[in-house]
């Protein structure tokens, strides 16, 4: 690479997307440097398909051990051979979702094969093995997301008695599925880390990735396309409407009020543990014009802790307070002697926006054709403090009920949330009296701007 690739600091700055793909090949001799495997691994996907790097690495592997003498070959791929797998094995583990498209498991296949035939038997385990856990991986995968998709469709059927409030009165409510504001908080970041856990690194940086052509011919080449961090944005998005619900249902004002504070006291326990996702998820459904045109019911409630953790998550001068939290936050998960104490649950919809505004604001190519890899480490640095806190293992028990009901207990729409809200509270105004009548009439309501705080993307 020092021919093609320029470096400063011996960090890599750029280099031509040619010299990339021969710096990840390992030779007798070389292997590439962990962090260089994964900022390749993760970023290469915005210049090409993984199953053509794949096939492109293997491809060099192989024949950069030819010499025309047939044995010799032999000999330099059984030693060449363990470091191939290794790398395979780091892509296996680190993206594992990348296999799930056909042509990626076959190049493994033909690899396995391959090995096989060069009798390299301190190969030949690491590949079966990492075969086993690839495949593992995957049917996991699977059974998240039939289990997530089935978990939705429950949450879909709404009974005919959630449509209008008076006959609400069946569902139960939050408080009588928990009314411990720290048991709800520690079932809340159990989902949160369920959830996190199934999101692959490259799902960051798969959406500004050029379309792969082949993915259109039907049938050929179908790759299952990855959606948990979509499954994630939509967890909290039904948790702020959860909120909301909750709040809008019961009739008695003193009721709602009950219910508001309940749910403070969760979200300052949401800080507490380092869950900012739950956390920012309750505020943003308190802030739901439905629950804050509430005037009446808020007066009833004391205010100071919700508005400490209100400016806590501030959207202003960059969400500056909230980053500073959240990197007091990290530094507590770096030095934690406990596993509560590792819990770094960030709000994800800024991650992810980041990210974003990361890719947009610099240029993946320079002009003379070199990859602009600084940016890639920096994507790379991003994507790998979320693998961290993605690791952590939730230390509380779980509690089945409550997460069921958390899950999937049937919430209002934005309409039906409107029309809670007038039946607790009147409409004020001409305009929420316009509002209702809309709503009644159509079925639907558009002028009436939501907060500006659901930062949904
Ligand atoms: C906000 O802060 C983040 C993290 O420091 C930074 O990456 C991003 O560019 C900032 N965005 C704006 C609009 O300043």
């Amino acid at each position: 690479i020092s021919q093609a690739g320029i470096f400063l600091n011996s960090n890599l700055v750029s280099a031509s997307l040619e010299a990339l793909i021969q710096h990840l090949v390992p030779t007798v001799d070389y292997y590439p440097d962990r962090s260089y495997v994964f900022t390749f691994l993760l970023s290469s996907r915005l210049f090409l398909h993984p199953y053509e790097l794949m096939t492109r690495v293997c491809h060099l592997c192989v024949e950069q051990q030819r010499s025309g003498d047939a044995l010799l070959d032999k000999i330099r791929f059984r030693e060449v051979a363990p470091k191939l797998v290794q790398l395979l094995t780091e892509w296996t583990e680190t993206f594992p979702y990348d296999f799930r498209d056909e042509r990626m498991m076959r190049c493994l296949k033909d690899m396995t094969h391959h090995v096989a035939r060069g009798e390299e038997v301190s190969a030949q385990r690491p590949m079966q093995q990492m075969t086993q856990r690839l495949i593992k991986r995957l049917s996991a995968l699977g059974q998240y997301e039939e289990a997530v998709s089935a978990l939705n469709a429950v949450a879909m059927e709404r009974p005919a008695s959630l449509k209008s409030k008076q006959a609400s009165g069946q569902r139960s409510d939050v408080m009588s599925a928990c009314d411990d504001p720290f048991v709800l908080a520690q079932q809340l970041t159990h989902i949160e880390l369920d959830r996190l856990s199934f999101i692959g690194p490259e799902e960051f940086i798969q959406t500004f990735a050029r379309k792969d052509p082949l993915e259109n011919h039907k049938g050929f080449f179908r790759k299952r396309k990855t959606s948990n961090l979509e499954a994630y944005v939509n967890w909290f998005n039904r948790l702020s409407y959860l909120v909301a619900t909750e709040i809008c249902m019961p009739v008695k004002k003193k009721h709602r009020a009950r219910i508001i504070e309940f749910f403070i006291d969760v979200a300052q326990e949401c800080f507490n543990i380092g869950n900012f996702n739950s956390l920012m998820a309750i505020i943003t459904g308190m802030n739901m014009s439905p629950v804050a045109r509430l005037r009446k019911t808020w007066s009833k409630v004391n205010t100071d802790k919700f508005e400490i953790l209100e400016h806590q998550m501030d959207p202003s001068s960059n969400f500056s307070n909230y980053r500073t939290a959240l990197r007091g936050a990290t530094q507590r998960s770096e030095t934690a002697h406990s596993s509560q104490e590792k819990i770094v649950i960030p709000f994800f919809s800024l991650l992810i926006k980041d990210i974003y505004f990361l890719n947009e604001g610099c240029a993946s190519s320079l002009t003379n054709g070199h990859i602009n890899f600084e940016k890639l480490w920096e994507l790379a640095k991003q994507v790998s403090e979320f693998l961290v806190w993605r690791q952590v293992i939730c230390p509380f028990d779980r509690d089945r009920r409550i997460l069921q009901y958390l899950v999937t207990t049937p919430v209002f729409s934005e309409d039906e949330l409107h029309l809670a809200s007038y039946e607790s509270e009147g409409p004020e105004n001409n305009m929420e009296k316009d509002s209702r009548s809309s709503i009644l009439s159509h079925g639907h309501i558009s002028y009436i701007p939501l907060e500006d705080n659901r930062w949904n993307i």
